[in-house]
Order: structure tokens, then sequence, then C-alpha cells
């Protein structure tokens, strides 16, 4: 995918610079996190995100990258990523995840996270815990890693440490990238442990980390629209990403308004903001 390109090295100031694009979509999951509720379509929501980036005065990367037709990616249920906002109605059980960008002077912010509605199942609500807790887990082995294939390494690991009989299925086939002037940059942030090492971890670099899990098998396929990733078996999924910039003195979460100071307590790790 973004593998064998040049990797984008940021200087602090620039880092700092994508600070702001990445709070504005920390906005964007604010605003989304209150609005949601049961009833709604996943088109109104999409409006939501719209409006927050219209008062921030960005712009949605996501919108007419490669002919993508909405400002965010909304994914219900079996659907594990790229959903396209449209007419579909959300239940008060349903998991919701919501893959939101934007773009401010030329540098670009990435993350999602995951809602599970008011009488979601237990197991759906695992589901999201396990996932973000495999996305801290991979942010986490950035912070001391040597390689950036540690970080699937770490996502794999955790993953396999979950009780078989409530195990996720992990996807393969979509993974996180490097970020910056573009959305999309070298390296690939593999959520799997893989034979290559990967790119070296540079100060400099800026990666969103972000797992999928399925409650069933992660085998998945595209629909007609070319977009909409449903899992094969029908099975909930779940995604969360974050944006994380490595600099000389340490890791700072660009897209959690702590800048990751909660998320990666529990690793005993403690992010080192730039401002
Ligand atoms: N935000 C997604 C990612 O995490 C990419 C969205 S593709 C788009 O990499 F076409 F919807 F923009
Ligand atoms: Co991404």
């Amino acid at each position: 995918m973004f593998g064998r390109e040049a990797i984008e090295y940021k200087s602090n100031e620039q880092i700092v610079k994508m600070r702001k694009s990445a709070l504005i979509v920390a906005d964007i999951h604010d605003a989304l996190r209150e609005a949601v509720k049961p009833g709604m379509t996943t088109g109104e929501l999409d409006l939501v995100a719209g409006r927050v980036l219209q008062e921030a005065g960005a712009r949605s990367n996501f919108l007419g990258y490669y002919g993508y037709p909405a400002n965010a990616c909304i994914s219900v249920n079996e659907v594990i990523v790229h959903g396209i906002p449209g007419d579909r109605v959300i239940t008060d059980s349903d998991i919701v995840s919501f893959d939101c960008g934007a773009v401010l002077d030329g540098w670009h912010g990435d993350a999602c996270f995951t809602v599970t509605m008011p009488n979601a199942s237990e197991v759906n609500k695992k589901l999201s815990h396990h996932t973000e807790t495999a996305m801290w887990h991979g942010i986490a082995a950035l912070a001391n890693a040597k390689h950036v294939g540690e970080v699937g390494g770490a996502i794999e690991d955790y993953v396999d440490s979950i009780p078989e009989n409530e195990r996720p299925g992990l996807v393969m086939e979509y993974m996180g990238h490097g970020i910056g002037s573009e959305m999309h940059m070298a390296p690939d942030v593999l959520n799997y442990r893989a034979r290559n090492k990967g790119a070296k971890v540079k100060p400099g670099m800026v990666l969103c980390v972000e797992p999928m899990l399925t409650l069933g098998r992660p085998a998945n396929e595209v629909l007609d629209d070319d977009w909409t990733v449903v899992t094969k078996d029908g099975s909930n999924a779940c995604h969360w990403e974050h944006q994380v910039a490595i600099h000389k003195d340490g890791i700072w979460v660009l897209t959690a308004r702590d800048g990751g100071v909660e998320g990666l307590k529990p690793f005993g790790i403690t992010p080192v903001p730039l401002d």
C-alpha cells in the first residue's frame, strides 16, 4: 500500500500544526457522541460532522477521496469500515464506528471511535472495549518501539491474550498508515505481527493506529458500492483509531484531547506534548 514511498518526517513546529487538525477531529467526535440517538440516520450524523468542519474553517479529507461521497465513514454493526452515511437508521442496540477526518492548513487529521447504543448487548460492549484496548496496546508499543512492526505485534498479542471463548476476530486486510500533508502516507502500520519488521521508528513520524475486530470471523468483502466493508458471516465489527506523533522526547496522541494521558496510564507511559 503506502509501504514503499518515502516517509515524511515532521518538525516539532509541523507536529504542533497537525495537532490543530487532529483536535478538529476530536471536536467532530464530541459532536457525534452528543448527537447520536436511536432513530437518526447515518446521513444526518454525517451532516453533524460537516457542521463542525465548517465552523472550524476546515474541510473533510474523506469527501472526494477516490470519489468518496461523504464527510465521514459511519460503520454500523456488520460494517467493519468505510460505511457510507445515508438512509440507515441507528437502533438502540447498534454498535457504530465513526471514522472522521479534517484538513486544516494542508495538515491532515484522522481518527475513529465507536459507540455502543444503550441497549447494545454485553458482547458488543466488550467488542468495543477490546478494540479500543488493542489500539492503546499498539500506541503504547510505539513509545518504545525500534520498528513500526512492533505496533501490530502488540495488537495481535493483546487479541491473543483474550480468553478464547470471547476472543474477537482480527481483520488483516485494512491497516494504519502514516499521515501528514496527505491522509494516507508511508509507512503501513499493520494490525498483526509480520515477518517484515517495518520501518524504523524515528522522531518526526506521525502514524495512525487503527485496529478492527469482529465478533465472528474476520473474513470480509466489499459491497457493490465499492466502499462498504462488511463481515462475510454478518457478525458485528468495531474500529478505533488515533493519530500519534513521535518526537525526540516521546509520543503525543494528537487526536486525543488529553494527548493520550489516560489511555497510556495502564502502560506506565506519559505522553509528551509539544505545546
Ligand atoms: N479514515 C480512513 C482511515 O482510517 C480512511 C477513509 S477512506 C475515505 O484510513 F475514503 F473514506 F476517506
Ligand atoms: Co486512518
